[in-house]
């Protein structure tokens, strides 16, 4: 089953089955990666639209993701976010490794958990630093395979049930994917379970 059909099949409860973690770890996370930023913003794998209420008032916002099951209820989150008068968001049914955006067009790129679940993240993220301006900045909250061997060995048990539900991949060396794909590395920070959750931020 490919990881659109995975997404689509779990679009309905993903809020649901997110919900602890979403609460004890993720909503500080992204809270302080993404209040602050400005100008144009792309968001890659936006889900079920879990960010948006964080982006300030004066981001434009793009998000987008190739589930069509995911991006209904970004929607509608994007829409409850309107009618506070509070967002100017834009979600775009798209493929994240074959972008159809221009060259140099966001200040920000955000992935929040995706680099885990993209096919092929070396080609998304050549894609993603494509389409950010010179001056722009990758912004990753993402997991990882450790580099202790212990907690490596223990999401490589786990990765298969991952896989096999989500198409989550728990064991890419996402910090080298970046680097493989162009970007230097202006922040690497540890987020939890020693390496396994990090902040990456990144220049093109
Ligand atoms: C684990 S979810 C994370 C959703 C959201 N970013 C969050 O923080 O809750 C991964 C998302 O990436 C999307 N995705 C996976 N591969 C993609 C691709 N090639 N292009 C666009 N979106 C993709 C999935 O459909 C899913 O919505």
């Amino acid at each position: 089953m490919s990881v659109v059909s995975k997404y689509n099949r779990i679009s309905l409860i993903y809020d649901f089955i997110e919900a602890p973690i979403e609460i004890f770890l993720y909503r500080k996370w992204r809270e302080e990666a993404l209040s602050s930023l400005k100008g144009r913003v792309l968001e890659v794998g936006v889900g079920t639209g879990r960010n948006l209420e964080y982006y300030p008032a004066g981001a434009r916002v793009n998000g987008i993701d190739n589930s069509e099951g995911m991006l209904a209820k970004a929607r509608e989150k994007a829409e409850s976010i309107r009618d506070k008068g509070r967002k100017n968001v834009t979600l775009l049914l798209m493929d994240a490794e074959n972008m159809e955006f221009p060259d140099n067009t966001f200040d920000y790129v955000v992935t929040t958990f995706v680099l885990c679940s993209i096919p092929d993240p070396v080609k998304a993220l050549k894609e993603m630093r494509r389409v950010l301006k010179p001056s722009g900045e990758l912004i990753a909250l993402e997991h990882m395979r450790s580099k202790n061997p212990f907690i490596a060995r223990i999401e490589d048990l786990i990765n298969p049930i991952m896989f096999f539900f989500i198409g989550d991949d728990m064991t890419r060396n996402t910090v080298e994917n970046i680097k493989k794909a162009g970007f230097t590395i202006i922040e690497e920070k540890n987020l939890a379970f020693k390496d396994v959750f990090k902040k990456i931020r990144a220049k093109t």
